[in-house]
Formats: C-alpha cells, structure tokens, sequence
C-alpha cells in the first residue's frame, strides 16, 4: 500500500485466527460507530480532510519479518476527501469503476458530480458504508467478479494495485473492464522506494489474520509493469506526496 501506510513499530506476539476480511470488516465497523452524522449523510457535504476517530491500530504486517509493520490508515479513508483526491477526480469524466472502494468517498465524491460511478469491494462492510455516503457500490471481487466491459477509466486508488499481489495479472483484468479509448487511473509509490510482492497479514488488538497476498509498485517500475500487461503509461502526476499514472492500452 505504498502511498496510504507508514511504517510503525512491530505488533509483537499476536494469534493468528480472523480472515483478512474478517479483521478489516471489524475495523471498519468500529470507524462507523464513531462516524459523525455529515458522513451518514445520503449525499451530503463532508469536511475536506476530516478524518473519524475509533478506528482501531491495523497494521499491515509481514509474516516473514523482512519488512517493518505499516500502519493502515482505515480512519483516512473513512474521512472526506483526502489531499490529492481532487486531481484524480479530475481524471474522472465518465463511467467509473473505482476497484476496492471501501467506504466510497471517491465513489460518493464522483456521484455527487453526476459522473457516472460504480464502487465494487470484497468487504461487505465497506459496501455498506460506501452506499450510505451515496456511492452506487456492489459486493464484487475485481479478479473474479461478473463486471461489465464498459468503463471509461478504472480507478486503483489507495495503493490497490496490490490486490491479489500480482499486479501485472490485476492491470490486465482492469484493461479488460475498459471500453475503447479507456484508461486505468492507478495511485503508485514515490520514486526511489521498493516495489514488492508478497504475502502479508493484518494485525489489530493482539490478533492476526491469516496470510494473503499482496504488492506495492513504485512510480519507477509502472512502466514495465504495465508493459507486461500490454499498456502504456500516458501520464503521471504527483500531489500531496500522492503519485499517480495514467495507463492506456
Ligand atoms: C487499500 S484499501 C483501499 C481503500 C479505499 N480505496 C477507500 O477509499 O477507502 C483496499 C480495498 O480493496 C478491497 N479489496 C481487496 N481485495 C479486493 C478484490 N479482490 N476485489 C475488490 N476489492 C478488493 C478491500 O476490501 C479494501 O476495501
């Protein structure tokens, strides 16, 4: 999750029992209880850079201890439009599918402009709060799901081009969901860190998950990936200390 985790201290001994999505489910539960009542609001205005309180300390942790636990900014993404947001919206001009949306502000930020928008996540929880922000959403798993070949760009945000923990396989399915003439809008690392893959675990309150798997790509390496799955890289931008590329096929 290169743009969107730091690193923090390890977690120590913790047991390993809740799926991923059990544990992430658990800590987005947690935020909504604590949401004030702008964020439940349908459609209505939330704070640019409000943040929520309650939500627990995830971290995202490597099993094999190579690289230092990062902390999940869950709270972040439960909040209203983070700096950066605004240019990647920008890029947004028609149908969108933002991958991995969890709670849906850039999803409910999209609807709110009447762009077109679909949000899809595996987490039911997140679903769940996309759409009680006003984010059309559904329950689907971008590598497996029955999604349409129909968007004019594709957003991976938030460093989710690490789902499934091979990128190339995920920029190539996204390419897929394109219409003609459609582009992939994919948040990367800053220059001059590690891309990496690999299974990692979260951790939270003395619990582990099980393993899954996962990547991050630097800004330095888009270009070959994306060539590994037949595209191009068109354009990056940088904001906030957030990078960006825009890929075509
Ligand atoms: C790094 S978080 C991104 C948070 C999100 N962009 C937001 O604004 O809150 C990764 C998200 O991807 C979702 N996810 C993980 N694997 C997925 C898959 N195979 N298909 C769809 N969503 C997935 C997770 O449930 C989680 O909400």
């Amino acid at each position: 999750m290169t743009a969107v985790v730091e690193p923090v201290a390890s977690p120590g001994r913790v047991s390993t029992t809740a799926t991923p999505l059990a544990l992430y489910d658990r800590v987005l539960h947690s935020a909504a209880l604590s949401r004030p009542a702008e964020f439940l609001a349908p459609r209505g205005p939330v704070a640019p850079g409000a943040v929520l309180g309650g939500s627990a300390n995830l971290l995202l942790v490597d099993p094999a201890g190579g690289r230092p636990p990062q902390h999940v900014p869950v709270a972040r993404w439960c909040g209203g439009l983070r700096m950066g947001d605004d240019a990647l919206l920008a890029h947004c001009h028609a149908a969108t599918l933002d991958v991995g949306c969890g709670p849906g502000r850039l999803a409910a930020a999209l609807a709110r402009q009447a762009v077109p928008v679909l949000g899809i996540d595996i987490s039911a929880e997140a679903i769940r709060q996309a759409r009680r922000r006003g984010a059309p959403a559904r329950l689907a798993c971008v590598l497996t799901g029955d999604l349409d070949a129909r968007w004019q760009h594709v957003l991976l945000a938030d460093g989710n081009i690490g789902i499934g923990g091979t990128p190339s396989r995920l920029l190539t399915r996204c390419a897929g969901l394109l219409r003609p003439g459609g582009d992939l809008l994919v948040e990367v690392g800053p220059p001059g860190t590690a891309s990496w893959a690999g299974l990692v675990e979260l951790a939270v309150d003395g619990e582990r998950s099980t393993p899954f798997p996962w990547a991050v790509v630097a800004i330095d390496d888009i270009a070959a990936m994306a060539g590994r799955a037949g595209m191009r890289v068109r354009e990056t931008w940088t904001e906030a200390r957030r990078w960006f590329a825009r890929i075509t096929r």
